[in-house]
């Protein structure tokens, strides 16, 4: 267990902040894990607030600060903030999408502290890559600005979501990768939550192209050991055992909305019920160790069988609330993308028979759309 929060031994400190700063973004994946109602800018926190967020986090035991959205750079006080980051002692990372005002702002960010930056590419292709991002042109910017990145001598990772519209390129993201000077490659299949979900049938791959990419990234950390790390994450839908969601509910992470709502991770707002605390009302401390949503989840104490016995159970926390809720119907049942949930062969099956037919259009990410969630128990019935 990490540090202890002040007065409770019974609840970690957060290790990580993901501030939201906001969801506008030039980019329009259909994979993206923000909600489908997106905030807009009129609601975004101002910048002393951020800077009063991330100095409370600080003071709670944060050490790393994901500085994310949407696009982090479309903020006009995004150095201010980053800034307040390195002031503090905060660990920055910048999670962009490297198109727009991205590469213009870089070295201010370089100059004032910035520690990390992860860029996220679509494609290996340049047109596959901007028919999945839904932006023109998007791949030579993305080019330009790892180069920039690299030349400061920044870190850089790449991240690559992988889904039925490029796992023929994983082999190319890894050669990617060590051409741009990374240090650090994502290959991370898609997390079925937010736009993902309402896109599933579209993303999902077959079985055998997912064990195909695994043996590739195998592969590949053998010959470029001590140069490229790569981090795989397989797809919750075709594993034995699920991961622990943000490194299990309210034990890591804390999530802050463009507008200040502070979740246990970035889909929780799709579960029924929950009161989220606002950064406006409550102090992160106040937040993270006693307001409703964090403790709906804590520990163990909600968990039902299989997990309630399972030797499992703190190791992944039960899998993912969120799945949970969209395939079971029960944010508090197992996920179902655990081998022993009862509900788990049916979520193969279903996973099967989606990547066997031809893939519909994609749905991209708007602002303002009225795209609703198509999850209704599906496996449950
Ligand atoms: Fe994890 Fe629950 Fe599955 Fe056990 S039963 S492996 S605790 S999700
Ligand atoms: Fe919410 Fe996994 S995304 S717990």
């Amino acid at each position: 267990m990490n540090a202890l929060t002040p007065n409770r031994p019974d609840v970690p400190a957060p290790v990580g902040l993901l501030a939201e700063l906001t969801h506008r973004c030039p980019l329009r994946c259909p994979y993206c894990s923000n909600p489908l109602e997106l905030d807009r800018r009129s609601g975004e926190l101002d910048t002393a607030t951020w800077q009063r967020v991330l100095t409370e986090a600080s003071g709670l035991g944060v050490l790393h600060v994901h500085l994310s959205g949407g696009e982090p750079t479309a903020r006009n006080d995004i150095v201010e903030i980053t800034k307040t980051c390195a002031d503090l002692g905060l660990y920055s990372n910048l999670i962009t999408s490297g198109v727009g005002g991205a590469l213009s702002k870089l070295q201010a960010l370089y100059d004032v502290g910035l520690d990390h930056v992860q860029l996220s590419v679509q494609g290996v292709d340049a047109q596959n890559a901007e028919k999945i991002g839904g932006l023109k042109n998007a791949q030579p910017q993305k080019f330009e600005f790892a180069a920039k990145v690299v030349e400061l001598g920044l870190p850089l990772t790449l991240n690559s979501v992988i889904h039925r519209g490029n796992i023929h390129e994983v082999e190319g993201f890894i050669d990617l990768a060590v051409k741009m000077g990374a240090k650090r490659l994502e290959v991370a299949h898609t997390q079925y939550y937010g736009w993902a979900y309402v896109n599933r049938a579209a993303l999902m791959p077959d079985k055998a192209q997912v064990d195909a990419s695994i043996r590739i990234v195998e592969a590949a950390r053998e010959r470029l050991k001590g140069q490229l790390v790569i981090d795989l994450v397989v797809p919750d839908y075709y594993a034995k055992y699920p991961k622990a969601c943000a490194g299990g509910w309210g034990r890591k992470l804390m999530n802050v909305t463009p507008q200040g709502k502070v979740l246990p991770c970035h889909a929780a707002e799709t579960i029924p019920g929950l009161e989220f605390w606002h950064v406006t009302e409550h102090s992160l401390g106040e937040i993270w160790r006693d307001s409703p949503a964090f403790t709906a989840y804590r520990g163990t104490d909600w968990m039902q069988e299989p997990c309630r016995s399972c030797d499992r159970r703190e190791k992944d926390w039960g899998g993912c609330r969120c799945q949970a809720l969209a395939l079971a119907g029960d944010a508090a049942a197992t996920d179902p993308a655990c081998s022993l949930s009862p509900l788990h062969a049916k979520v193969r099956a279903l996973a099967v028979e989606e990547a066997a037919e031809t893939p519909p259009d994609y749905v991209y990410r708007t602002i303002g759309s009225n795209v609703r969630s198509p999850f209704k128990e599906e496996v449950n019935s």
